[in-house]
């Protein structure tokens, strides 16, 4: 009888784990793919002043379009992050056929757990409970890195720059309005 009840209590066991085990390795996508339409990743880009001395990050990268464009246009160097392996792909493909591999690179990963400390530019376009929970690590980055958001604000933390821009890419070609949002780390000060 207990030899029943100890092997019945190890299978358990190894089947809880082993749910546990795997549920830990599926990454789910926490935002889903919508891309930013051309105009307002130039727009964006524009906000955030990129030149060819900017190192940019895009959070959730999707087909690469906002650091694929910031090199083309403007000789930016970066790198972006999507959990979706088919997004990274297609990423690599686009920098491929404009001709920016040596000043890009794409990476399947985590947006929350990428080290963003090389970068002089954020951008990204996430969901508003995502901006605010990355919104201390930002803070935390060199004072000066801008930031820029389509769509999504960070509650209290005000933008320097908040714009609005029409596109008829917008909703799929319904068209519609996109905010754009602009954000300069400060320096931290404390004390009397
Ligand atoms: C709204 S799309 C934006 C794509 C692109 N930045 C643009 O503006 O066109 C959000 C992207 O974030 C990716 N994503 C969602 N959760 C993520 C996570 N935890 N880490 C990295 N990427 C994530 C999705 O796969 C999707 O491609």
């Amino acid at each position: 009888m207990f030899k029943f009840f100890a092997c019945w209590l190890v299978w358990g066991l190894g089947f809880c784990t082993s749910i546990v085990h795997s549920a830990a390795q599926v990454q789910e996508p926490r935002v889903p793919y919508v891309p930013t339409p051309q105009d307002v990743v130039e727009k964006m880009l524009q906000m955030a002043r990129v030149t060819s001395s900017d190192y940019l990050i895009d959070l959730g990268s999707g087909d690469g379009r906002i650091v694929v464009t910031a090199a083309k246009k403007h000789g930016t160097r970066g790198f972006g992050v999507d959990i979706n392996p088919t997004r990274i792909d297609e990423a690599v493909a686009n920098a491929q056929k404009s001709g920016v591999t040596d000043k890009v690179a794409f990476y399947q990963r985590d947006l929350f757990q990428t080290d963003l400390s090389q970068a002089t530019v954020i951008s990204m376009y996430l969901l508003p409970r995502v901006n605010l929970e990355l919104r201390p690590k930002l803070l935390d980055l060199k004072p000066g890195t801008r930031i820029v958001s389509h769509d999504f604000s960070m509650e209290e933390w005000k933008p320097d720059v908040h714009a609005q821009v029409y596109s008829r890419e917008k909703y799929n070609g319904q068209g519609g309005d996109s905010d754009v949002f602009f954000w300069v780390v400060p320096a931290k000060v404390a004390g009397v």
